[in-house]
């Protein structure tokens, strides 16, 4: 909205790290953001987790700044999917409830459109199988979908993930990225990627460069930009493939 005020941060005093960034989020959009190591993705992602404020500028999403959403409603309005997600010495259920007393119909939802579901109910004990002290018996990528199911068994408003891709194999990213499509709508998604495919079907990705927002479009319409940062990311991660 033309009306927002730009936001800037830094974490001390004459050493800004975020520079007038202006971003329009909509309910249930998908927005990839990517950039460099040290471009601000995460500071960015710590603001909108409200972390650290900023006394320069807010952030609106579904057009109302966070910082006026009181603490109560703003923890179950935002789930986060960090990229080393930790696990209990507990069940799967209890992995995906988090304390929250959730019934039983509701974790496997949130681990259905995680694509969870299937894995859980293959292990012997399905949903009551302890995955033992940091998820041992898991795959990464395992891992990385009971996590996603826990953020939204919380049934959050906004997904936030931070490279939640970065350290998974391709199979399970490439799921990752079918539970992110179909929850398109539903959930505002602000998804941090190192991996651009994860991010490719965003309605917008949003390219930061030294903490200046640089590009901003679909795919198609950054990878027309010649020279930009993003077609050239995306055209490095082609061949280290
Ligand atoms: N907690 C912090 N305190 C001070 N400086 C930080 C802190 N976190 C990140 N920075 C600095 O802010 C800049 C952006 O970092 P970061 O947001 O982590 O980038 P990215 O996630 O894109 O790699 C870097 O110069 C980094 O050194
Ligand atoms: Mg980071």
């Amino acid at each position: 909205m033309p009306h927002h005020r730009k936001l800037s941060f830094g974490y001390s005093p004459g050493q800004q790290v975020l520079h007038d960034l202006s971003l329009d989020i909509g309910q249930g959009d998908f927005v990839g953001i990517v950039g460099h190591t040290g471009s601000g993705k995460s500071t960015l992602l710590s603001l909108m987790l409200r972390y650290y404020s900023s006394p320069q500028g807010s952030i609106e999403i579904n057009g109302q700044a966070l910082d006026s959403i009181d603490n109560e409603h703003f923890r179950a309005d935002v789930g986060l999917v960090p990229q080393d997600p930790f696990l209990l010495a507990a069940s799967a259920r209890e992995n995906i409830d988090m304390g929250r007393g959730l019934p039983q119909h509701e974790i496997e939802a949130a681990a259905r459109a995680a694509h969870a579901h299937d894995f859980i109910t293959d292990l012997e004990q399905g949903y009551e199988t302890s995955l033992g002290e940091a998820g041992g018996r898991l795959s990464t990528g395992q891992k990385q979908l009971i996590a996603i199911a826990r953020a939204l068994a919380g049934k959050p408003r906004i997904l936030l993930l931070d490279e939640a891709t970065s350290h998974i194999d391709s199979q399970t990213e490439q799921i990752v990225q079918v539970a992110l499509n179909e929850l398109r709508g539903q959930v505002t998604i602000i998804a941090i990627a190192h991996r651009l495919s994860t991010i490719r079907d965003a309605d917008r990705i949003v390219v930061l460069n030294h903490g200046r927002i640089s590009e901003s479009g679909s795919h198609d319409e950054l990878m027309r930009i010649d020279g930009g940062l993003y077609q050239r990311l995306y055209l490095l991660q082609q061949l280290a493939v």
